[in-house]
């Protein structure tokens, strides 16, 4: 899919100031500084769209992006931020846990993690919780630019077994670095895929 256009839409403290639009939605989440702003900028070929920064915390709202105008790209609030305070952790949790149960919109959410670590209790504690809720997602894994093709093997594999102990079938996985642009077209695809299924159910082919 190429994108024509990727325009800021808004940003909301609440689920219930996102806009009303029926739109396919994708949502990305993931630790914070684990990438999620850069992605999107990655994806739109789009360097400022979506504010990033070294220092995680960055993110702070529920940020919509409207594709070509016809379905939206969404930037979250990290989670796990060891050195937020209480308050800020407990508010970032709240926006996401109301947004991914609550926002009727959401067509996927894109789980992030960093494909240099092993995999991270707080990481794998969010997915199963999805799985609970019944939430459809896919994983990414990010910043693959940063370790050589042995390493990311070997810690994609971690995370595979890891999540193997939990899951009967493994969601799909995407290896991405917004420095390279590597996994651009295959997470591009993917949406294209899922909004043309969409399209077809809503006229009544399927
Ligand atoms: P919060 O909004 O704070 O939750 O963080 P975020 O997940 O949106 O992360 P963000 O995109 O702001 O990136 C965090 C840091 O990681 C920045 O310094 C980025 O430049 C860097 N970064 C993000 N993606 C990549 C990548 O693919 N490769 C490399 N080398 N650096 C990356
Ligand atoms: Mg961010």
């Amino acid at each position: 899919m190429s994108i024509k256009s990727a325009t800021f839409v808004c940003s909301s403290a609440k689920v219930a100031q996102c806009p009303k639009s029926n739109l396919p939605e994708y949502a990305f989440i993931g630790r914070s500084n684990v990438g999620k702003s850069s992605l999107i900028n990655m994806l739109t070929r789009h360097g400022g769209l979506a504010k990033t920064s070294s220092t995680p915390g960055k993110t702070q709202l529920i940020n919509h992006f409207l594709i070509n105008e016809a379905w939206h790209l969404v930037d979250l609030p990290g989670y796990g931020y060891a050195k937020a305070s209480k308050t800020a952790r407990s508010r970032f949790a709240a926006i996401i846990t109301d947004y991914i149960r609550q926002r009727d919109a959401l067509t996927l959410l894109f789980v992030l993690v960093d494909s240099r670590l092993e995999p991270q209790a707080v990481d794998l504690a969010f997915i199963n919780s999805l799985g609970a809720a019944g939430v459809p997602f896919a994983l990414v894994f990010t910043k693959t630019d940063k370790l050589g093709a042995g390493a990311l093997q070997r810690n994609t594999a971690h995370y595979k077994e890891a999540l193997a102990e939990t899951w009967e079938e493994l969601p799909l996985t995407f290896v991405t670095s917004a420095e390279s642009g590597a996994g651009r077209d295959d997470l591009l695809n993917y949406i294209e895929t899922i909004n043309t299924t969409l399209q077809h159910d809503h006229n009544g082919f399927l």
